[in-house]
């Protein structure tokens, strides 16, 4: 399936996305899934692709496939014109759900290890360790060590660290999914100025149909397993978005159009769970 989108031209599509299968183990192995399925995609430079779908519909399998981290079973990711063949540190910077800080560093030592696998020199890695920090919000816990931050604070700084390695694509996968409501919403609002600043390409993906909504440009929505992209829902509010959004008639709307479309897709992902319990006799 091949889905396009209005005057993007090659100049313009930051990652493109070609027809990706990927197969966990072969067919009769008690442990093989095909999680994704034919799925192609152009996503535009700076823009915020989020994607949305069933648990196991393969979105993180896809974002892993677009980093370089897993070679897709069919099928090619190419950036910048350029196919992906392995990790792609220059380009691509990742943020989990988890937020993998090193305990025994202060955030300030956090943020700069990954620049130091990267071979930026020392004085240009403060200066960008500083920048992002204050991009984020964090200048004045530099010093801190993890544990002595909250999970948002622990989540932005994770987002510093991708940031001060100035790639042009950031893969980010629930990246505050562990966070309160109140918490989200706030590192939602601060990534959407940060968008509007930064020429930024951005793939997102979340549970929250909210988050989706306030975030992102466009939105793919993935069906069951084995996931390939349903629908793609495009959302024109120009970036940083205001917490009034939140409120529109336009944002009721466009959430409720996801939810109607994720609906059916969750339905088949329950009805295949619950009959494959049955048939293994869980309960
Ligand atoms: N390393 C792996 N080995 C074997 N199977 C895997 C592996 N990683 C993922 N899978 C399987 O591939 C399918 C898709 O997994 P994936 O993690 O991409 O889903 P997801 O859409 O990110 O789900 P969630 O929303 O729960 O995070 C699942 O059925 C999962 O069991
Ligand atoms: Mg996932």
């Amino acid at each position: 399936m091949t889905i396009r989108v209005d005057r993007m031209t090659s100049s313009t599509v930051a990652i493109g996305i070609r027809g990706v299968s990927h197969q966990f183990g072969e067919e009769g192995d008690a442990r093989y899934v095909r999680a994704l399925r034919d799925t192609s995609l152009d996503v535009a430079r700076g823009e915020l692709l989020c994607l949305i779908g069933p648990s196991g519909c393969g979105k993180s399998t896809l974002l892993n496939v677009i980093g370089g981290l897993m070679a897709p079973t069919a099928g090619a990711v190419e950036v910048a014109g350029k196919r992906v063949a392995g990790p792609m540190p220059r380009d691509i910077a990742f943020v989990f759900q988890e937020n993998a800080l090193f305990p025994w560093n202060t955030v300030f030592e956090n943020v700069n290890l990954g620049m130091l696998f990267q071979g930026v020199p020392r004085a240009e890695r403060e200066a960008r360790a500083q920048r992002a920090l204050a991009a984020v919000g964090l200048e004045d816990f530099a010093q801190h060590y993890p544990a002595q931050l909250s999970g948002g604070m622990r989540q932005r700084a994770a987002l510093a660290r991708a940031l001060s390695l100035e790639t042009g694509i950031l893969l980010m996968d629930e990246p505050f999914g562990a966070l309160d409501e109140q918490t989200r919403m706030v590192l939602g609002e601060d990534l959407s100025v940060l968008l509007a600043r930064a020429d930024k390409t951005i793939v997102f993906v979340t549970h929250s149909l909210g988050e989706a909504t306030f975030l992102a440009d466009r939105v793919a929505v993935f069906s069951a397993r084995p996931g390939t992209i349903k629908e793609i829902i495009k959302i024109d509010e120009p970036h940083p978005r205001k917490p009034d959004f939140v409120t529109s008639a336009k944002f009721t709307a466009i959430r409720n159009e996801l939810y109607a479309l994720l609906h059916d897709e969750i339905r088949k992902t329950v009805a295949e769970t619950s009959v494959s319990a049955a048939r293994e006799g869980v309960p």
